[in-house]
């Protein structure tokens, strides 16, 4: 069974795909991870992405789903995408170039916007490693670095709260279709995202 992760930025759904992943062997394909690699190479692909990203607006639909799907093998692995789709076209793109035929659930997770702000502007990552921190509620060991990799740790372009501001405005354009468009098909399923981690894990394990 393949997950697809929806909710706001900060929502923790990045979080949640790292520890299934360890435990569940599932496989973490984020568009956002992607779209960073591709400015990490400086391409003038990635330059243009950049500009989109820093300002919080969304990437094109038909870029993110090329890079999405050279990215993936739906035959023999199984998923959690995290960060796409994003608006109801991308659903359709999503269903009928990706998944058809293959089984999914979409959690949903539910989060008031007052409580992501906080999250997202101490969040620091790892790109290499994957992981993600919190410099209030889950620091590293050692300060800006990666307790797994050794690797400096980054603070994301887009997580400048005037930046957090935009995407939160983005997302809310968007996020009520979405939800309608799956609770159709029945896929819906709901998570309280506002509780500490280990506790929204237990949850979304018993949802899948
Ligand atoms: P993307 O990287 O996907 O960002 P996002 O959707 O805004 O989500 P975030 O990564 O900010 O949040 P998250 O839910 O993963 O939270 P996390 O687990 O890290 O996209 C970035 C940009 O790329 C977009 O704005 C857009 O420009 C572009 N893009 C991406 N996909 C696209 C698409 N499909 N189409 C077009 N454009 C696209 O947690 C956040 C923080 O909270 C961390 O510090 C974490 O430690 C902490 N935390 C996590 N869980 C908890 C908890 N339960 N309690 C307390 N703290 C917690
Ligand atoms: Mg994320």
């Amino acid at each position: 069974m393949n997950l697809i992760f929806i909710g706001a930025p900060g929502s923790g759904k990045g979080t949640q795909a790292e520890i299934l992943k360890s435990k569940f062997n599932y496989n973490h394909i984020s568009t956002g991870d992607l779209l960073r690699a591709e400015v990490a190479k400086g391409t003038e692909l990635g330059d243009r992405i950049k500009g989109l990203i820093d300002g919080g607006k969304l990437v094109d639909d038909s870029t993110v789903l090329e890079l999405f799907q050279s990215n993936l093998n739906v035959a023999n692995q199984k998923y959690i995408f995290d960060g796409f789709p994003r608006n109801v076209a991308q659903c359709e793109m999503l269903s009928r170039n990706v998944l058809d035929g293959v089984t999914y659930k979409v959690i949903y997770f539910q989060i008031d916007e007052a409580r992501v702000v906080d999250r997202i502007i101490n969040r620091r990552i790892a790109p290499q490693s994957g992981k993600i921190y919190n410099l209030i509620t889950d620091p590293p060991k050692n300060e800006g670095v990666c307790d797994v990799s050794g690797e400096p740790l980054v603070h994301r372009e887009d997580d400048r709260e005037d930046v957090v501001k935009n995407r939160i405005a983005v997302y809310n354009d968007s996020i009520k279709e979405m939800l309608s468009y799956y609770e159709k098909l029945g896929l819906l399923f709901k998570l309280d995202a506002s509780m500490k981690p280990e506790n929204v894990s237990t949850e979304l394990i018993n949802l899948i």
